[in-house]
């Protein structure tokens, strides 16, 4: 469906596509698996890592809370009418993916000391 969706938006790129398309596809599909991994193998111990260190600044849990806060303020004064609903849950969800593994991994950094 992916390709064949590509190629109704960009004729020009069916060319580009020499092979077998079922090959493709599972090239495809290895390629969102690496990528998904990735996030887990990858983003999520740097963002472990950042966690240990805010507990090493001394940020405790309920900081997260009024930094979030501050943060979708600023966010809605900076883009107006451009803070939308939409934009605002993204931003939310986001810092509250990121925060609870900062504060997941700081809470372990703890318990192991
Ligand atoms: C999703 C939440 C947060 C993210 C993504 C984030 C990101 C970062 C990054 C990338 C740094 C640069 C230093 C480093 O990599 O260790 C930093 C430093 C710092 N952050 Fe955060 N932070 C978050 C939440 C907080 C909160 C809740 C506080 C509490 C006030 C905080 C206070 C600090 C402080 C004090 C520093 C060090 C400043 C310095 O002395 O250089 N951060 N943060």
């Amino acid at each position: 469906m992916f390709y064949n969706r590509s190629f109704e938006i960009d004729p020009s790129t069916e060319a580009l596509f020499k092979g077998d398309m079922k090959e493709q596809g599972r090239k495809l599909m290895q390629m969102i698996t690496a990528a998904v991994n990735g996030l887990n193998d990858l983003v999520v111990p740097a963002v472990q890592d950042l966690g240990r260190r805010h507990g090493g600044y001394g940020v405790r849990d309920e900081h997260y809370g009024s930094v979030a806060s501050a943060l979708l303020w600023t966010l809605e004064q900076g883009l107006g009418e451009d803070f939308t609903p939409e934009v605002k849950t993204a931003w939310t969800e986001t810092y509250m993916l990121l925060a609870g593994v900062m504060k997941d991994a700081a809470k372990k950094l703890e318990k192991a000391a």
